[in-house]
């Protein structure tokens, strides 16, 4: 397929050289535009499967689920690309500007915007789109026979929206593609719950993706103690550029900023400034999950000594923390309340709280859901659902996720921490500018859950022994 992009619409800057018509028609002729051999993609069929299951909740609808675009970093320059969520989920696809629509008679089909051919200038000239600027784009033919979609011109979208059919779009993901069907909040929402709501279990070819983004994060937590040596002298930065680049070797991306918390800094829950220093005797959170090549990402938190051992007091408090953990994961099961594992955690800290003299109240009036003032030194929930993304199936209903029970083939975090602020008078001295946080992903299993994350040590013996073996 080939587009006519008019010179006007043709992404270049200010300073790019002019364009002589003899220049021009010498560039498109000379060629080797044989189509490539294209693999099936390995979701295709299971996207499929998912479609049919979202058009049976809306029978005789058109629903419209844009990849979204590039978003602007500064000026002309732009983030690497991440489609949405639910789009790839359904489709597979991971070019920008596709949107997926679903036709009323369960059919679907994606607009794509393919690579230009060669009688346009857009290869040689649009730095968005063009192949010499930015990569060359799939073809439309390579698109259909990878994701198993017919596939057809972005630009036709508009055109074909128009009928009369009653259409739905997963919102918010795409300002080109709202503004082409009049909004009524109330659908959308509804698709876009049922969107979520259909990843909160994981398929079996979705765990092994999990799998292999913790496998890859576990990887990257060692790079960052291998190399603690640099991190020592470069602080925060070196571990969060140590990580990403086990991010980007072995996997798409990162499934989030990663936090690298040295110090203070790991009371707040999301730093992600990391430019701070790794001060020896301090503790140091860190917070990083890959997104591996399908955009399915791992959420690890591990709380390290500096120095390679905890002080007593780190030790103490480590394992506090440790005991919320393993409270919250024997709390967790098909049938038991997704917020279950929260609750045992809190009783557990609230108690370490009232141990240590500082909660104003008893644990047991502490935890009274009117009152819940240890959460002080809590601060968040200790679970999220975890997926393509890193908060997966936030749009779900409550009744649906927190409200609900758990299911086999879930994937959730269990992320208990202890954070006592620099600058809080109510705790003693000693504690002020201790942040503490475990993490790790688990599924839920028939009986019970597994821990995806078990490869990486968790207890305080187990991460001093790490430490010192990795470091050498
Ligand atoms: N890993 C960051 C979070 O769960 O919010
Ligand atoms: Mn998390």
């Amino acid at each position: 397929m080939s587009e006519e992009t008019p010179d006007d619409q043709l992404r270049t800057e200010q300073h790019d050289p002019a364009v002589p018509e003899a220049y021009a028609a010498f560039m498109r002729t000379g060629w080797d535009d044989r189509p490539s051999h294209v693999e099936r993609h390995p979701v295709a069929d299971l996207a499929a499967a998912r479609r049919t299951r979202l058009a049976e909740v809306f029978p005789g609808e058109r629903l419209v689920l844009p990849a979204g675009g590039y978003k602007v970093r500064a000026y002309d320059t732009d983030y690497r690309f991440r489609p949405d969520t639910a789009h790839t989920h359904l489709s597979g696809n991971q070019t920008s500007d596709a949107v997926l629509v679903v036709e009323p008679d369960g059919s679907s089909s994606l607009y794509a915007r393919p690579r230009s051919g060669r009688d346009s200038d857009e290869f040689f000239r649009d730095r968005q789109y063009g192949a010499l600027w930015a990569g060359k784009r799939p073809s439309a033919e390579e698109l259909e026979a990878s994701l198993g979609l017919p596939v057809r011109h972005v630009d036709q979208l508009a055109d074909d929206l128009r009928t009369s059919a009653k259409t739905r779009v997963h919102r918010g993901v795409s300002g080109a593609v709202d503004v082409l069907v009049d909004g009524d909040a109330g659908r959308d929402a509804e698709l876009a719950r049922v969107l979520s709501e259909m990843r909160l279990v994981k398929e079996p070819w979705e765990l092994e993706q999990l799998q292999q983004a913790v496998d890859a994060t576990t990887l990257g937590f060692e790079d960052c103690v291998r190399e603690w040596d640099g991190v020592l002298e470069h602080g925060e930065r070196w571990l969060e550029g140590t990580f990403f680049r086990r991010a980007r070797t072995m996997g798409n991306d990162l499934g989030y900023d990663s936090i690298v918390a040295g110090g203070s800094h790991a009371t707040t829950l999301h730093w992600i400034e990391n430019s701070g220093p790794i001060v020896p005797g301090e503790l140091i959170l860190l917070d990083m999950g890959v997104e591996n090549a399908h955009l399915y990402t791992a959420d690890i938190t591990r709380t390290l000594p500096v120095s390679g051992r905890f002080t007593m007091l780190q030790r103490d408090l480590y394992t506090l923390v440790l005991q919320a953990q393993d409270a919250a994961l024997a709390a967790l099961r098909p049938g038991a309340r997704f917020l279950a594992g929260h609750e045992a955690a809190m009783v557990v800290l609230a108690h370490g709280l009232d141990d240590l003299g500082l909660l104003p109240v008893s644990a047991e009036e502490a935890l009274a859901p009117d009152s819940r003032v240890y959460a002080r030194w809590t601060l968040h929930g200790v679970s999220h659902m975890l997926g393509m993304d890193v908060h997966d199936c936030g749009h779900a209903a409550p009744e649906a996720y927190r409200d609900a029970e758990l299911a086999e083939g879930m994937v959730l975090t269990v992320e208990p921490g202890l954070y006592f602020q620099a600058d809080d008078l109510l705790v003693p001295e000693e504690l002020r500018g201790i942040g503490i946080r475990i993490e790790d992903d688990v599924v839920v299993t028939a009986d019970g859950v597994r821990n995806l994350s078990s490869a990486l040590p968790r207890t305080p013996d187990a991460i001093e022994e790490w430490m010192g073996r990795l470091r050498g």
